[in-house]
């Protein structure tokens, strides 16, 4: 309502209240580099494609005379409290888009009442999201690294900091094929951005300090390093201070890539989880049906449908497809988030329709960020939350389990 009445008498949103425009107003806050990070997919982008195509073929039936005067966007999933069906989606090396990324959009998720999922392969360190965002609730992203010793570093840091899940990510053990940073010579993380959950984690300063023989923190002053410095500094003018400061050393960026990920991740590795750790586990990326009932099957808290926007598999199917498969496979109970292409209130309308119990948002709540800092990234949820409310209401239900699946055709 008081975007209504802000739009009635004249006032202007600070971020667009459309998905197209959105994205524009971002591209032209971004740098090429940073853009192409952001927004690039795998391959040719048939599945960014395909992710759209989905949510575009199937069709809200709204239904009249239900009064719908009172509605209620709420839901509980995995203990979290939710005021809506809505988180936001981890996106690590946001850093490339403003700075202080992690810590401006955990702010707006506390401010807009959704939980913030921390990336793994975020901008700041977890605890320094997590003390932005007061009591608000946050999820940890963890990338399962091939040092065991420090996948319990960082869930013993999700523990502390409060995190309500601990969301495993198993599409990218490697990274996809992304022409756009390929092509620009530009992945982020040979800059040291994206990767301060490694650089203050404890275990990670062990093996940096076993791979160098000194201190995690020394960095010599070599030509090199000015090199690398003066370029983080093109690419993010106003930096080169703090940098100096506190230099990422060439060997922890080394470090990081040898132990970001485990392309050796199993079933074995998700069994031995629950040992691990107290939290809710949600195993994200899962697309296919009998990897779902394995979850189940193992005792997994939730599972995430995604192809991770579109940025892994070319050619993977589209997650709102996926879906349908997986809700189908699992019976009604189990708890399913989606995530990939979702962009506006009737898109979590139609995913909520097929089966999911709520989505998380990825490149909208970036581009919120480019656009207008903290203030931004709440803006783009209340935009798709506010839209989501009237959906609700102008289709004839006033709750979440009546968004059932009669209410969508598939044209
Ligand atoms: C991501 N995503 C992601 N996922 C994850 O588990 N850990 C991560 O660090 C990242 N990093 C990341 C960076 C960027 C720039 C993007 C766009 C995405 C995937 C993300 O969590 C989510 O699955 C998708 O973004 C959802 O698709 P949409 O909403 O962007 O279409």
């Amino acid at each position: 309502e008081a975007i209504y009445r802000a739009g009635v008498s004249g006032t202007r949103p600070r971020v667009p209240t459309d998905a197209a425009a959105l994205r524009a107003a971002a591209r032209r806050r971004c740098s090429r580099k940073a853009w192409a990070y952001v927004e690039g997919g795998a391959g040719e982008g048939a599945t960014m494609a395909a992710n759209r195509a989905a949510l575009d073929r199937y069709e809200i039936v709204p239904r009249m005379l239900r009064d719908v005067a009172e509605r209620d966007t709420s839901t509980t999933l995995l203990g979290t409290h939710l005021a809506a069906p809505l988180l936001l989606a981890p996106v690590g090396a946001a850093g490339l888009v403003a700075r202080d990324a992690d810590v401006l959009i955990g702010r707006g998720a506390a401010e807009a009442g959704v939980p913030y999922i921390f990336s793994c392969q975020g901008s700041s360190p977890m605890e320094r999201t997590a003390a932005a965002m007061g009591d608000a609730p946050r999820w940890f992203q963890l990338y399962w690294s091939r040092d065991e010793e420090l996948v319990d570093s960082f869930l013993a840091r999700a523990t502390a900091i409060g995190a309500g899940a601990v969301v495993v990510t198993l599409d990218t053990t490697m990274l996809g094929w992304r022409p756009q940073d390929l092509n620009l010579g530009s992945l982020p993380f040979s800059q040291g951005i994206g990767i301060a959950q490694y650089t203050s984690d404890p275990r990670f300063r062990e093996l940096v300090r076993a791979r160098t023989g000194g201190p995690a923190r020394d960095v010599k002053i070599t030509p090199a390093a000015v090199r690398t410095l003066l370029s983080i500094s093109r690419e993010h003018p106003g930096r080169f201070l703090d940098n100096l400061r506190s230099p990422i050393p060439r060997a922890a960026v080394e470090t990081f890539l040898d132990v970001y990920s485990n392309p050796a991740l199993n079933w074995d590795h998700i069994a031995g989880l629950r040992e691990r750790t107290k939290l809710p586990i949600v195993l994200k990326g899962i697309l296919h049906p009998d990897d779902a009932r394995t979850a189940v099957d193992l005792g997994v808290d939730a599972v995430m449908v995604s192809n991770h926007g579109g940025r892994q598999v070319d050619g993977a199917t589209a997650s709102l497809d996926a879906l349908v498969a997986v809700r189908k496979a699992i019976g009604a109970e189990y708890p399913v988030l989606l995530d990939s292409g979702v962009r506006t209130g009737a898109d979590v309308f139609k995913a909520l329709a097929l089966g999911a119990n709520a989505v998380t948002l990825g490149r909208p709540h970036i581009y919120g960020l480019a656009v207008g800092g903290s203030g931004g990234v709440a803006d783009v949820v209340r935009n798709v939350l506010a839209e989501f409310d009237l959906t609700m209401g102008l289709s004839g239900v006033a709750s979440l389990d009546e968004i059932t699946p009669d209410t969508v055709v598939c044209r």
